[in-house]
């Protein structure tokens, strides 16, 4: 189905999110028919560059980012041909009137109009003062805008009030890619699609929760930014925490993105608080050292950063817990960090051990069921059963698993986040993206372990590259009688 028409202005449209993400994604939403042959792309940044040099940075775009068999050369013609640039000086006049005369000579006129600011967060609120004032904004603008939301509650709070000065909150879209990703989504699914599930999800029959986010990539020329930033800011407040919200909310009333987001925000409400009294034995900090990782030899943080004295972690892993009644004393396990074995993203939830056993020791050992949530790569949900092994040597059990892989039971190929993110701003469904209260209830919980680890000189413990994470954090979960996961 197409989607409504639309003008999607970029701001830093010549940029890294740009060429990665935006531009392909856009263009297999075209590739799909999914657009109307009127819907324009319009790049705006602050160099001076023709529409026609522009088209062939997108043109390069796509040739670097999406592979050979899906660059269509109709299907590219068509997609370069919906590609304009203005040259715009945000925090100046220059530019302005050159965009708006180009906005304005949309044909037909009503669309959506969505400024997407691929841009530091810093200068958000200039972007929007400038748009309302120029009268860029029509009746359908959409404003989006990507993480980092603040580096804490205040400064989460100043943001996200400069921009309610401009755009009303249903017009505000907040992006956190792991919302689009699509196991992500297969959560509410896997929920509330079936009835099998849902009766057991609770602590009455939940051990415990794990969700790792592991990366296998360095710094990645983010020096910058990520050292400011660290891992608790950079994955934990957004991706994780909207992780663990999704596997513990209650049935929201509807898929409508307030009540979904309503049900959200319970969660992040009821997080047990993490302090200076408890955060040593709640949480974990690492920082990477040189090592391997996929067999090659990999420098150490000191070295990417190119200063030995930083103490922004790498890599956290922490012990959440929620406190509900659905949730007491189910512990949520999180760990995330940057040059571990391998890129591997998982939720796993361990339900409790049987009540007694009738088999005896020829048996062996009886394995709590898991249910493994593989977000990337190889996305797909696995039940790990114990079953009897084949054969007339007794009952012997062994665990298994019930393994479905989407790219083999679906046989298409697995969109990326951005892709339907992008198309849902257009449609004006906000489901997938966080509500400011949200961003806000996560900063809210987060804050209190930045102060912890701050007061108490909790500084990051040392990791290998291509090692899980410093001991500590595997002391972590082994304290409690528990283990890992270990992603396959
Ligand atoms: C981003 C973080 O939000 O997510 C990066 O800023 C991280 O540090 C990235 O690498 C991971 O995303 P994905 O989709 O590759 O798992």
């Amino acid at each position: 189905i197409k989607v409504d028409e639309f003008d999607y202005v970029i701001f830093g449209g010549a940029g890294d999110l740009a060429e990665r993400k935006l531009l392909p994604a856009i263009y297999y939403r075209d590739l799909d028919g999914q657009l109307r042959d009127t819907s324009r792309v319009i790049g705006v940044s602050r160099t001076a560059r023709s529409d026609e040099d522009y088209r062939s940075f997108a043109h390069k775009a796509l040739k670097r980012h999406i592979p050979a068999a899906d660059i269509e050369p109709e299907a590219v013609k068509r997609f370069l041909a919906r590609l304009h640039y203005r040259s715009v000086d945000a925090l100046g006049e220059e530019g302005w009137d050159d965009l708006k005369t180009l906005l304005d000579a949309a044909e037909p006129p009503a669309r959506v109009r969505a400024f997407y600011l691929a841009v530091g967060p810093e200068i958000f609120g200039a972007i929007g003062a400038k748009l309302a004032a120029k009268g860029l904004k029509n009746d359908l603008s959409r404003l989006v805008i990507e993480k980092p939301i603040g580096k804490d509650l205040q400064s989460a709070r100043a943001l996200n009030a400069t921009i309610a000065e401009h755009f009303a909150e249903d017009q505000v879209f907040r992006i956190d890619h792991y919302l689009g990703k699509e196991t992500v989504q297969n959560l509410m699914a896997l929920r509330f699609a079936n009835t099998l599930y849902e009766p057991v999800w609770n602590s009455s029959f939940i051990d415990h929760v794990q969700i790792t986010v592991a990366e296998s990539v360095g710094l990645e020329n983010r020096a910058g930014y990520y050292d400011t930033s660290g891992a608790l800011r950079d994955m934990v407040q957004n991706h994780l925490l909207q992780l663990l919200a999704l596997v513990a909310l209650e049935p929201p009333s509807s898929f409508t993105a307030d009540a979904i987001r309503d049900e959200k925000l319970k969660v992040l409400r009821a997080l047990a608080p993490i302090h200076a009294g408890n955060a040593s034995q709640k949480t974990v900090r690492g920082q990477y050292r040189a090592g391997a990782v996929d067999g090659q030899a990999v420098v150490g943080y000191d070295q990417d950063l190119g200063s030995a004295r930083s103490t922004t972690e790498t890599f956290v892993a922490l012990k959440a817990e929620i406190n509900t009644w659905r949730w007491a004393g189910v512990p949520f396990y999180l760990r995330t960090g940057k040059r571990m074995p391998r890129r591997a993203s998982e939720i796993v939830i361990t339900f409790r051990p049987i009540p007694y056993s009738i088999f005896d020791e020829n048996a062996g050992e009886i394995a709590q069921n898991r249910l493994v949530v593989r977000l990337q790569p190889g996305e797909g949900l696995k039940q790990l059963l114990m079953i009897k092994r084949p054969g007339p040597g007794g009952m012997r059990l062994r665990q298994v698993g019930l393994d479905m892989t989407f790219a083999e039971a679906f046989n298409i190929r697995h969109p990326d986040a951005y892709e339907r993110l992008l198309m849902d701003v257009i449609r004006g469904d906000q489901a997938l993206f966080m509500r400011r209260d949200e961003v806000e209830a996560a900063w809210d919980w987060v804050d209190p372990i930045l102060a912890a680890w701050r007061d108490n000189e909790q500084r990051p413990a040392e990791y290998p590259s291509g090692t899980w994470g410093p001991t500590s954090a595997i002391a972590l979960i082994e304290r409690d009688g528990r283990n890992w996961h270990e992603p396959e």
